[in-house]
């Protein structure tokens, strides 16, 4: 993922990075990949590992990286809440992880700084080993997902931020800025008491060089809420994240945009529709099919938004090894140069160099 997110600095764009479950989400993720040439991050979470016993999950990751050759794409783990579950995922064959030590294990409770830098080191020591990314969070989003989130927002800090990032060696930073997870983030259009976008430019002038990561960033928009409340559903006034803001974070920094609810509520929608307008169909391809297009529109469409399309050329993937000894090099142990392309560091130095 380090290398994607490399990648988007020097091209000044973002990437959506979106949950998936199943089968349907995965073909969606990459059939709009394709279309718009995109890279791309997909994650899953502790409850899509549980969902699909991480096999099903990896197995349908190594068909897409087949069928999709020329989409590069990462798989990363969303909100990891102990090192031994990072340590699990990259054992299973996770190219990325997030470290999230702004909870403690529990998923729920607030932890402390201290707390936050040795999980979160721990991990970047055992991760950089093998070449995996490591992304951490400062400060807490609100909302709670199956059972994640402690509920309340904490924003983050930006002195902190530069603390932590130094003391953890992190690849990139998810920050709080007032979002939450789930279709119930704000009760009117979020302004900026609610939705603190001045933050990530403070985090950005004082850490330019560090990715930054936007959770809880579905836009929930009102025609997918519609469509399922036309079809039965209760899904009450909500608003969620504009993507006007979220291109101005990506103006200042962030280059990993996480998204599932959007999907979510895309899958909903055309299902419910299907089985509202349709009461004698039992073939779930009937209502399957329309969901994973529906989910397929909003993905292509936050990647254009974003910036990433037609950004696909612009990497090759490297392989975790060349990837390992990049970090040993930043580490401070050398080891001989590498043959071939620069390593992601040094090109993304050279390409500001050539910019200046
Ligand atoms: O972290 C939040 C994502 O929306 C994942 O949600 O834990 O219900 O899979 P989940
Ligand atoms: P949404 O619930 O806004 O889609 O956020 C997803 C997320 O942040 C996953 O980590
Ligand atoms: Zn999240």
């Amino acid at each position: 993922m380090r290398q994607l997110l490399d990648e988007a600095a020097f091209g000044g764009y973002g990437v959506g990075a979106f949950n998936v479950n199943n089968m349907e989400q995965i073909q969606a993720v990459m059939e709009a990949a394709e279309e718009t040439r995109s890279p791309v991050i997909i994650q899953a979470s502790r409850g899509a590992r549980q969902y699909t016993n991480d096999r099903f999950l990896i197995h349908l990751m190594e068909a897409a990286v087949e069928l999709y050759p020329d989409v590069p794409v990462a798989l990363h783990l969303d909100h990891g809440n102990s090192p031994e579950t990072c340590l699990s995922a990259i054992a299973q064959g996770f190219t990325s992880v997030m470290m999230d030590g702004s909870l403690l294990a529990d998923g729920k409770t607030p932890s402390d700084f201290e707390y936050n830098v040795a999980v979160t080191l721990e991990v970047v020591e055992q991760a950089h080993a093998v070449g995996v990314t490591v992304e951490g969070e400062l400060g807490t989003l609100g909302g709670i997902e199956d059972g994640h989130g402690s509920g309340t927002v904490q924003l983050t800090d930006p002195d902190q931020a530069v603390e932590f990032v130094e003391r953890t060696g992190i690849d990139a930073l998810a920050v709080a800025i007032g979002t939450s997870h789930g279709a119930y983030k704000f009760t009117s259009p979020p302004t900026g008491d609610v939705l603190a976008m001045k933050l990530i430019q403070d985090i950005n002038d004082r850490l330019p060089e560090t990715h930054l990561v936007m959770h809880g960033s579905s836009s929930v928009p009102k025609a997918l809420v519609d469509r399922i409340n036309e079809y039965g559903g209760e899904i009450r006034p909500t608003w969620g994240v504009p993507v006007e803001e979220i291109q101005l974070g990506i103006r200042h920094g962030v280059r990993k945009i996480n998204v599932d609810t959007d999907a979510r509520l895309a899958m909903t929608g055309a299902v419910r529709k299907v089985l509202f307008e349709k009461t004698d169909e039992y073939d779930p391809r009937a209502y399957l099919k329309p969901a994973r297009e529906a989910m397929k529109a909003v993905y292509a469409e936050r990647m254009r938004q974003f910036g990433q399309a037609g950004h696909a050329g612009d990497c090759k993937p490297k392989s975790l090894e060349t990837m390992r000894e990049a970090y040993e090099i930043d580490l401070g142990e050398p080891l001989p140069p590498l043959p071939g392309a620069p390593l992601p560091s040094e090109a993304l130095a050279e390409a500001r160099a050539d910019e200046r």
